[in-house]
């Protein structure tokens, strides 16, 4: 092979490549979304961009109960709690009034010891608004 064989195919590759695989969106989801030029402006069309996106979650916010919304933020307590409030490695809390969970949310969150396991919990309830508290107290009690 000649010189200019090696160049050419090596030209190929390092260039080709990463332009085939952007063509062909291999580096979706990457971030919000994964393209520019044309494809971002395909993506702004089906979904109204940036904007539209935040506008219509903000909505769907606004039109949920605290009981809706406390039930997509209690998906990262199904492991522990159990998906029915029945409990697990943690606690039953299926029964328990919208006073008796929000008071020992807030407890955990000041990094009290509620039982003997708050551990546990100190580093859950961290991640929680009061908001988010409120909302999942006013879901546990639909259990
Ligand atoms: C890693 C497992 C785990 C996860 C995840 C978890 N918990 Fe807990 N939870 C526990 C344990 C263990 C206890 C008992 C802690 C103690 O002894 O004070 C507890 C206690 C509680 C209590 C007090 C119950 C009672 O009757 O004393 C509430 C309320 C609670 N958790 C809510 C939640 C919520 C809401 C989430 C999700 C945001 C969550 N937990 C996520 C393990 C977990």
């Amino acid at each position: 092979m000649s010189n200019n064989l090696h160049i050419a195919l090596f030209t190929l590759f390092a260039f080709g490549l990463p332009l085939w695989a952007m063509q062909n969106n291999a580096f979706e989801g990457r971030g919000v979304h994964g393209c520019v030029g044309e494809c971002y402006e395909q993506w702004q069309a089906e979904t109204g961009g940036v904007v539209a996106i935040a506008v219509a979650q903000a909505e769907e916010k606004a039109n949920s109960t605290p009981a809706q919304l406390g039930e997509k933020a209690y998906a990262g307590c199904i492991a522990c709690h159990g998906a029915g409030g029945e409990g697990g490695v943690g606690p039953k809390l299926a029964g328990q009034s919208i006073v008796e969970i929000t008071d020992k949310l807030l407890r955990y969150k000041a990094g009290e010891t509620v039982g003997a396991q708050s551990a546990l919990m100190w580093s859950q309830a961290a991640q929680l608004s009061d908001a988010d508290i409120d909302n999942i107290a006013a879901f546990v009690e639909t259990l």
